[in-house]
């Protein structure tokens, strides 16, 4: 049993079960022995998984990061060499790959702030942004500035790592799902009576699903909700006078999210680059996260005053951004292992089956 199992086993055995959101906070956020809290290596071949910015060799930079700089100097140039904002940033790569392009485009930003709440996600953002040379241009911060700033907010891969509630739908009443112990003393899962808010948003879902004659859900429907969206969106974005905002991650629109087929949610754990469903087994080990729902994400993005630009797959976006300007120049390259590595990292990005259209980019602006 690890630290933060006996942990969690104790504070059971004191209070009784835990919501299944509250145990995911401390699975991934608890002081020093949270997944991203500790010092083991998430992202990468010797991590659990690999996000679009690690796919290129560190002395590359990546044809997704390529892209969002082309994206950003071209569309929005004027914004872009105000304030460019990154929040959670994980290992700094996105930072350091965008800081090469802008300058290399010639739109470097005045300032580039990362936000981060893991400590030692920070420090290995400080070595990898000192290694290449920025840290005059950046810096940390635990929120954007309050002072009005105008320019850019980007945030890939964020909102799936925000905790959710899980909840179970039954024909006659709904149950919050959390976390006990079993006889032999091991975490497993229970049903708790779900808070009157949570019943009534999932309410709220089934009302709007039912407007666009989504199919009626079987029973019982196990699914997700992220309840901190709201607060999270509002306070990143309520000092921004005028800017463009980029969320990039894995998620669908409502309508998919809660399909009848999805009836066992989109959360899921990842170890060692495989994708599991024994989301309470070695907390602060593994990865826990959520598909997003974008249609939330829209709803509490309108109650910030952000006005949607576009939702489009990655692969779309990517094309748009003119990634393959920036493959271009490898395609008759002499050097064969590289066009080959420039190569898969191109398909890992666009191809349906990878991460072309599971992940989604939604633009907004203010
Ligand atoms: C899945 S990782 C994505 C890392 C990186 N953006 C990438 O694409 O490789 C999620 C990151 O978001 C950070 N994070 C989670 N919630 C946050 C919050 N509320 N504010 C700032 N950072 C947060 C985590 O610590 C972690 O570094």
């Amino acid at each position: 049993m690890n630290a933060l199992q006996k942990q969690i086993t104790c504070d059971i055995r004191e209070h009784g079960p835990l919501a299944f959101i509250d145990f995911m906070e401390t699975a991934l956020y608890a002081d020093d022995h949270g997944y991203y809290t500790s010092d083991r290596s998430v992202f990468g071949a010797s991590g659990d998984f690999v996000t679009a910015p690690e796919l290129a060799p560190p002395e590359q930079i990546s044809l997704f990061a390529g892209s969002l700089a082309q994206h950003l100097s071209r569309q929005h140039p004027s914004l872009c060499q105000q304030t460019l904002i990154e929040v959670g940033a994980g290992s700094g790569r996105l930072a350091m790959d965008l800081l090469r392009s802008l300058q290399q485009l010639d739109c470097m930003p005045e300032r580039y702030i990362l936000i981060e709440r893991s400590r030692p996600m920070q420090q290995r953002q400080q070595a990898l942004l000192g290694q290449a040379g920025f840290l005059d241009k950046v810096c940390w911060q635990s929120m954007p500035p309050t002072q009005d700033w105008s320019g850019i907010l980007i945030a890939n891969e964020l909102l799936d790592a925000l905790p959710v509630e899980r909840f179970r739908v039954y024909p006659e009443r709904i149950a919050r799902l959390g976390v006990t112990l079993d006889d032999q003393d091991q975490l497993s899962w229970t049903e708790l009576p779900a808070p009157a808010e949570l019943a009534a948003q999932i309410k709220a879902i089934r009302t709007r699903l039912d407007t666009e004659h989504v199919p009626d859900w079987p029973m019982p429907y196990t699914s997700e909700i992220c309840p901190d969206l709201d607060d999270l969106l509002a306070a990143l974005t309520s000092s921004m006078h005028s800017g463009f905002v980029l969320l990039i991650d894995y998620g669908y629109l409502q309508h998919e999210y809660y399909h009848p087929q999805r009836h066992m949610g989109t959360l899921v754990s990842h170890l060692a680059h495989r994708g599991h469903f024994d989301l309470l087994a070695r907390p602060g080990e593994q990865d826990l996260s959520a598909f997003v729902d974008f249609s939330a994400v829209l709803a509490a993005a309108s109650r910030c005053g952000l006005q949607p630009l576009g939702f489009q797959t990655q692969a779309e976006f990517l094309l748009q951004a003119g990634i393959d300007e920036l493959l271009q120049p490898y395609l008759d390259a002499s050097d064969t292992a590289t066009m080959l590595q420039r190569n898969a990292e191109f398909k890992q990005l666009m191809l349906p089956t990878e991460m072309g259209e599971k992940f989604k980019v939604l633009s907004l602006r203010k």
